[in-house]
């Protein structure tokens, strides 16, 4: 099994739930975004391996080690990329170079090496910010970013492939994943992520807009666990599948729960609405019900709980 960008927020999250069912698993990360602290409890493990390598280069070489060692890979699961929406429309160069052309090669690797199976992390950036919510499957795709082309690409290259090469994947369209090991760091991480670290440090929280906008957000040990269900299950093959929990929450409503489980003081502040924003997300759960039997087992309350946690526990051992 490989695990490209592995050691990232969603992807080690998966590593955690396929070395706990007892699967080989190679990554495959260039540590742009990624940590190995992410991955620290499967270092000594003779079932991992960690392979530094980059998407954009050659594959067959930094991979033949982890080959050698546990056989040919059977199962690809493609988080490894560029995942600033922002960072894309400044440079649409670079997200091509590695949200397609790079996803290119492991296509590519898939084909020659005759791997059963890939995966591939795709968005909900992929639909038209007017799509009526909530937005199935068959609503329209009409991406506002170079980072939602790529990942609509990526899904035509995947479909060509199963044609051609008769290549089996199921593309998993994510909406908002939350949990312990999002970088709260970065300006384009998710917004539970950085409102929850700044009401631990007591900063002023930003909210774009009136803050009644919504999201659908997600647990990464659901996102992980339909994942893994898609790469083991024949059922969805070929198929395209948005993964959220179907419970639309305001941001002004998130806030205020981060606030209340953080006993925070911080400052809301409201500026106004950047562009390319979405009003509505939410999606419908019907096709992930039918083909994944995905039903979120961990709800927001729960979620933020542990997310939470986490970010103190992160805090702490900083200090
Ligand atoms: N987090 C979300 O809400 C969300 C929503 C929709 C889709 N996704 C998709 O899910 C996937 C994982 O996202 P995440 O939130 O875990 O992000 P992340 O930044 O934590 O993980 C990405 C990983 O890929 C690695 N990487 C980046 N470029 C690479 C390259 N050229 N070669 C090798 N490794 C490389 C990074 O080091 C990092 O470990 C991405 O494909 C992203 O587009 C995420």
């Amino acid at each position: 099994m490989l695990v490209t960008g592995g050691a990232g927020f969603i992807g080690s999250h998966t590593v955690d739930l396929l070395m706990s069912l007892g699967c080989k698993v190679s990554v495959l990360d260039n540590l742009s975004t990624g940590y190995m602290a992410n991955l620290a409890q499967w270092d000594a493990d003779p079932r991992f391996a960690f392979v530094g390598g980059d998407i954009t280069k050659d594959l067959a070489e930094p991979l033949a080690a982890a080959v050698a060692k546990f056989g040919p890979i059977q199962r690809i699961a493609h988080f490894a990329a560029q995942t600033a929406v922002p960072v894309s429309m400044d440079d649409p160069v670079t997200d091509i170079e590695v949200n397609l052309a790079g996803t290119a090669r492991i296509l590519e690797y898939a084909r020659r090496n005759k791997v059963a199976k890939v995966f591939f992390a795709s968005s909900s950036a992929v639909y038209d910010d007017d799509a009526p919510v909530p937005v199935s499957e068959d609503s329209t795709a009409r991406p506002a970013s170079p980072y939602g082309i790529d990942k609509l690409a990526v899904e035509i290259y995947l479909d060509y492939y199963t044609r051609l090469y008769g290549l089996k994947f199921t593309a998993l369209r994510f909406m908002n994943v939350y949990g312990p090991r999002q970088d709260p760091s970065s300006w384009y991480s998710g917004v539970i992520s950085i409102f929850l670290d700044r009401a631990v440090a007591g900063d002023q929280i930003t909210i774009f807009d009136d803050g009644e906008q919504t999201r659908d957000f997600v647990y990464v040990t659901d996102v992980a666990n339909a994942v893994v269900t898609s790469l083991f299950s024949p059922k969805p093959d070929g198929a395209i599948i948005n993964i959220g929990t179907g419970v639309e929450v305001t941001i002004n409503e998130i806030t205020r729960t981060i606030l209340a489980l953080a006993q925070s003081r911080s400052v809301v502040k409201y500026e106004p609405a950047r562009p390319g924003d979405i009003r509505r997300s939410v999606t419908t759960m019907d096709r992930a019900t039918a083909l994944l039997a995905f039903t979120p087992k961990v709800d927001l309350r729960e979620g933020l709980d542990h997310t939470l946690a986490w970010v103190r526990a992160q805090k702490s051992s900083a200090a």
